[in-house]
Protein backbone atom coordinates (compact mmCIF):
# COMPACT_ATOMS: atom_id res chain seq x y z
CA UNK A 1 0.00 0.00 0.00
CA UNK A 2 2.83 2.62 1.47
CA UNK A 3 4.78 1.34 -2.08
CA UNK A 4 2.00 2.34 -4.40
CA UNK A 5 1.80 5.54 -2.54
CA UNK A 6 5.25 6.34 -3.00
CA UNK A 7 5.48 5.49 -6.35
CA UNK A 8 2.55 7.59 -7.07
CA UNK A 9 3.34 10.70 -6.42
CA UNK A 10 6.55 11.49 -8.92
CA UNK A 11 4.14 9.89 -11.42
CA UNK A 12 1.23 12.79 -10.78
CA UNK A 13 3.91 15.40 -10.40
CA UNK A 14 5.48 14.23 -13.66
CA UNK A 15 2.36 14.22 -15.63
CA UNK A 16 1.77 18.08 -14.46
CA UNK A 17 4.61 19.20 -15.58
CA UNK A 18 3.87 17.45 -18.72
CA UNK A 19 0.71 19.24 -18.61
CA UNK A 20 1.73 22.63 -17.85
CA UNK A 21 4.38 22.51 -20.50
CA UNK A 22 2.28 20.79 -22.98
CA UNK A 23 -0.15 24.15 -22.49
CA UNK A 24 2.77 26.49 -22.41
CA UNK A 25 3.96 25.42 -25.78
CA UNK A 26 0.07 25.61 -27.33
CA UNK A 27 -0.21 29.41 -25.99
CA UNK A 28 2.81 30.24 -27.51
CA UNK A 29 1.59 29.65 -30.63
CA UNK A 30 -2.45 30.04 -30.44
CA UNK A 31 -3.47 32.15 -29.70
CA UNK A 32 0.06 34.23 -28.95
CA UNK A 33 2.14 33.48 -32.24
CA UNK A 34 -1.21 33.85 -34.37
CA UNK A 35 -2.18 37.37 -32.31
CA UNK A 36 1.70 38.69 -33.64
CA UNK A 37 1.15 38.14 -36.73
CA UNK A 38 -2.36 39.31 -36.83
CA UNK A 39 -0.90 42.66 -35.37
CA UNK A 40 1.92 43.21 -37.36
CA UNK A 41 0.06 42.57 -40.97
CA UNK A 42 -2.07 45.13 -39.48
CA UNK A 43 0.32 47.92 -38.37
CA UNK A 44 1.56 47.45 -42.19
CA UNK A 45 -0.69 49.81 -43.25
CA UNK A 46 1.86 52.26 -42.18
CA UNK A 47 3.24 51.81 -44.91
CA UNK A 48 0.03 53.25 -46.90
CA UNK A 49 -0.02 56.45 -44.73
CA UNK A 50 -1.62 58.22 -41.97
CA UNK A 51 -5.17 57.83 -42.95
CA UNK A 52 -4.98 54.03 -43.57
CA UNK A 53 -3.16 53.75 -40.22
CA UNK A 54 -5.74 55.20 -38.42
CA UNK A 55 -8.40 53.62 -39.97
CA UNK A 56 -6.95 50.19 -39.24
CA UNK A 57 -6.28 50.84 -35.52
CA UNK A 58 -10.00 52.33 -35.26
CA UNK A 59 -11.67 49.10 -36.87
CA UNK A 60 -9.24 46.57 -34.54
CA UNK A 61 -10.56 48.75 -31.60
CA UNK A 62 -14.27 47.84 -32.52
CA UNK A 63 -13.28 44.21 -33.59
CA UNK A 64 -13.32 40.99 -31.82
CA UNK A 65 -10.65 41.32 -29.65
CA UNK A 66 -11.97 43.39 -26.86
CA UNK A 67 -13.00 42.91 -23.07
CA UNK A 68 -13.83 39.19 -22.08
CA UNK A 69 -11.96 37.60 -25.32
CA UNK A 70 -9.09 39.88 -24.80
CA UNK A 71 -8.40 38.58 -21.73
CA UNK A 72 -8.79 35.64 -22.29
CA UNK A 73 -6.89 35.30 -25.68
CA UNK A 74 -4.17 38.26 -25.42
CA UNK A 75 -3.85 39.35 -21.64
CA UNK A 76 -3.87 35.45 -19.88
CA UNK A 77 -2.05 33.49 -22.46
CA UNK A 78 0.78 36.28 -22.16
CA UNK A 79 0.81 36.25 -18.82
CA UNK A 80 0.92 32.41 -17.89
CA UNK A 81 3.73 32.17 -21.06
CA UNK A 82 5.90 35.35 -19.98
CA UNK A 83 5.81 34.00 -16.13
CA UNK A 84 6.07 30.70 -16.86
CA UNK A 85 8.89 31.00 -19.29
CA UNK A 86 10.81 33.10 -16.62
CA UNK A 87 10.23 30.33 -14.49
CA UNK A 88 11.87 27.84 -16.59
CA UNK A 89 14.74 29.94 -17.41
CA UNK A 90 15.36 30.23 -13.76
CA UNK A 91 15.21 26.56 -13.29
CA UNK A 92 16.83 25.24 -16.49
CA UNK A 93 20.44 23.90 -15.63
CA UNK A 94 23.49 25.56 -17.40
CA UNK A 95 24.19 22.75 -20.10
CA UNK A 96 25.20 25.35 -22.62
CA UNK A 97 28.33 26.31 -22.03
CA UNK A 98 29.81 25.42 -24.89
CA UNK A 99 28.02 25.73 -28.39
CA UNK A 100 29.54 22.76 -30.42
CA UNK A 101 25.94 22.11 -31.39
CA UNK A 102 23.38 24.23 -33.48
CA UNK A 103 20.60 23.36 -31.12
CA UNK A 104 22.34 24.17 -28.01
CA UNK A 105 22.68 27.98 -29.33
CA UNK A 106 19.23 27.68 -30.93
CA UNK A 107 18.25 26.90 -27.56
CA UNK A 108 19.70 29.84 -25.53
CA UNK A 109 18.78 32.33 -28.22
CA UNK A 110 15.05 31.22 -27.65
CA UNK A 111 16.02 32.20 -23.57
CA UNK A 112 17.66 35.23 -24.69
CA UNK A 113 14.86 36.18 -26.88
CA UNK A 114 12.40 35.57 -24.58
CA UNK A 115 14.27 38.02 -21.95
CA UNK A 116 14.01 40.63 -24.61
CA UNK A 117 10.25 39.92 -25.19
CA UNK A 118 9.19 39.64 -21.34
CA UNK A 119 11.46 43.75 -21.06
CA UNK A 120 9.90 44.75 -24.60
CA UNK A 121 6.03 44.05 -24.25
CA UNK A 122 5.39 45.80 -21.37
CA UNK A 123 7.22 48.72 -22.54
CA UNK A 124 5.59 48.82 -25.90
CA UNK A 125 2.20 48.46 -23.93
CA UNK A 126 2.70 51.46 -22.27
CA UNK A 127 4.41 53.73 -24.58
CA UNK A 128 1.37 52.16 -27.37
CA UNK A 129 -1.81 51.36 -25.22
CA UNK A 130 -1.38 53.09 -21.80
CA UNK A 131 0.42 56.34 -22.07
CA UNK A 132 -1.14 57.82 -24.99
CA UNK A 133 -5.16 56.27 -23.85
CA UNK A 134 -5.14 56.62 -20.43
CA UNK A 135 -2.53 59.02 -19.55
CA UNK A 136 -2.63 61.65 -22.21
CA UNK A 137 -6.36 60.65 -23.18
CA UNK A 138 -5.69 60.35 -26.73
CA UNK A 139 -5.49 56.35 -27.71
CA UNK A 140 -2.36 56.35 -30.03
CA UNK A 141 -2.66 57.31 -34.05
CA UNK A 142 -0.51 57.55 -36.76
CA UNK A 143 1.24 60.89 -35.29
CA UNK A 144 1.59 59.23 -32.04
CA UNK A 145 3.90 56.52 -33.68
CA UNK A 146 6.02 58.88 -35.41
CA UNK A 147 6.82 60.85 -32.60
CA UNK A 148 7.33 57.95 -30.92
CA UNK A 149 9.53 56.29 -33.47
CA UNK A 150 11.42 59.85 -33.51
CA UNK A 151 13.17 59.29 -30.50
CA UNK A 152 16.02 57.05 -31.15
CA UNK A 153 15.69 54.86 -27.94
CA UNK A 154 12.47 53.64 -28.81
CA UNK A 155 13.48 52.92 -32.34
CA UNK A 156 16.36 50.88 -31.00
CA UNK A 157 14.04 49.01 -28.58
CA UNK A 158 11.00 48.28 -31.19
CA UNK A 159 13.92 47.13 -33.79
CA UNK A 160 15.48 44.76 -31.40
CA UNK A 161 12.71 43.74 -29.27
CA UNK A 162 11.02 42.77 -32.69
CA UNK A 163 13.78 41.04 -34.04
CA UNK A 164 13.14 38.54 -30.62
CA UNK A 165 9.82 38.13 -31.83
CA UNK A 166 10.10 37.24 -34.91
CA UNK A 167 12.90 34.55 -33.75
CA UNK A 168 11.10 33.11 -30.60
CA UNK A 169 8.14 32.65 -32.69
CA UNK A 170 10.10 30.98 -35.56
CA UNK A 171 11.64 28.78 -33.32
CA UNK A 172 8.95 28.54 -31.17
CA UNK A 173 6.90 26.94 -34.31
CA UNK A 174 9.87 23.96 -34.80
CA UNK A 175 9.90 23.61 -30.47
CA UNK A 176 6.07 23.09 -30.52
CA UNK A 177 6.07 20.46 -33.93
CA UNK A 178 8.89 18.45 -32.00
CA UNK A 179 6.79 19.07 -28.65
CA UNK A 180 4.04 17.71 -29.49
CA UNK A 181 4.97 14.97 -31.68
CA UNK A 182 3.87 16.50 -35.16
CA UNK A 183 7.33 15.90 -36.71
CA UNK A 184 9.06 12.79 -35.96
CA UNK A 185 11.28 12.13 -38.82
CA UNK A 186 14.53 13.65 -39.73
CA UNK A 187 13.00 14.95 -43.12
CA UNK A 188 10.01 16.36 -41.50
CA UNK A 189 12.40 18.25 -38.84
CA UNK A 190 14.47 20.10 -41.83
CA UNK A 191 11.09 20.92 -43.12
CA UNK A 192 10.14 22.56 -40.42
CA UNK A 193 13.22 23.85 -39.63
CA UNK A 194 12.77 25.66 -43.53
CA UNK A 195 9.26 26.76 -42.59
CA UNK A 196 10.66 28.36 -39.55
CA UNK A 197 13.53 30.15 -41.42
CA UNK A 198 11.27 31.30 -43.85
CA UNK A 199 9.04 32.78 -40.74
CA UNK A 200 11.79 34.36 -39.15
CA UNK A 201 12.02 36.47 -42.02
CA UNK A 202 8.37 37.23 -43.22
CA UNK A 203 7.88 38.52 -39.41
CA UNK A 204 10.28 40.45 -39.40
CA UNK A 205 9.81 42.33 -42.62
CA UNK A 206 6.11 42.74 -40.94
CA UNK A 207 7.62 44.69 -37.94
CA UNK A 208 10.42 46.32 -39.51
CA UNK A 209 8.47 47.16 -43.05
CA UNK A 210 5.48 49.09 -40.47
CA UNK A 211 8.11 50.86 -38.74
CA UNK A 212 9.41 52.52 -41.74
CA UNK A 213 5.81 53.44 -42.33
CA UNK A 214 6.14 55.87 -39.61
CA UNK A 215 10.09 56.46 -40.38
CA UNK A 216 9.27 58.05 -44.24
C1 LIG B 1 6.31 47.17 -35.34
C2 LIG B 1 6.01 46.89 -34.13
C3 LIG B 1 4.71 47.25 -33.47
C4 LIG B 1 3.93 48.36 -33.61
C5 LIG B 1 4.15 49.55 -34.51
C6 LIG B 1 2.79 48.19 -32.73
C7 LIG B 1 1.76 49.09 -32.58
C8 LIG B 1 0.79 49.03 -31.61
C9 LIG B 1 -0.18 50.05 -31.33
C10 LIG B 1 -0.34 51.35 -32.09
C11 LIG B 1 -0.95 49.63 -30.28
C12 LIG B 1 -2.14 50.39 -29.62
C13 LIG B 1 -3.42 49.88 -30.24
C14 LIG B 1 -4.63 50.63 -29.75
O1 LIG B 1 -4.53 51.57 -28.99
O2 LIG B 1 -5.73 50.24 -30.18
C15 LIG B 1 -0.45 48.34 -29.89
C16 LIG B 1 -0.95 47.58 -28.86
C17 LIG B 1 -0.54 46.31 -28.55
N1 LIG B 1 0.49 45.60 -29.13
FE1 LIG B 1 1.67 46.27 -30.62
N2 LIG B 1 2.89 46.98 -32.10
C18 LIG B 1 4.06 46.38 -32.52
C19 LIG B 1 4.55 45.14 -32.13
C20 LIG B 1 3.91 44.29 -31.26
C21 LIG B 1 4.34 42.95 -30.96
C22 LIG B 1 5.55 42.25 -31.57
C23 LIG B 1 3.48 42.44 -30.06
C24 LIG B 1 3.54 41.07 -29.47
C25 LIG B 1 2.65 40.21 -29.67
C26 LIG B 1 2.50 43.47 -29.76
C27 LIG B 1 1.45 43.35 -28.88
C28 LIG B 1 0.56 44.36 -28.56
C29 LIG B 1 -0.47 44.26 -27.54
C30 LIG B 1 -0.73 43.04 -26.66
C31 LIG B 1 -1.15 45.48 -27.53
C32 LIG B 1 -2.33 45.90 -26.65
C33 LIG B 1 -3.59 45.47 -27.37
C34 LIG B 1 -4.79 46.27 -26.95
O3 LIG B 1 -5.20 46.19 -25.81
O4 LIG B 1 -5.33 46.98 -27.79
N3 LIG B 1 2.79 44.56 -30.52
N4 LIG B 1 0.59 47.99 -30.71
Amino acid sequence: METTVQHAAPSAGLSKAFLRNKIFSLLGIFPLGIYAIVHLYGNLTSLEGAEAFNRHLESSRSGPFLGILAILFIWAPILYHGVLGMIKLKQAKPNYGTFRHWENLKYLTQRLSGIGIFLFLPAHIFKSKILPTYINGQPADFAHMVEAFSEPVTLTVYLLGTLGVAYHLANGVWQFCIGWGITTTQKGMNRVQAFAIVLFFVVLAMAWGSIWGFLR
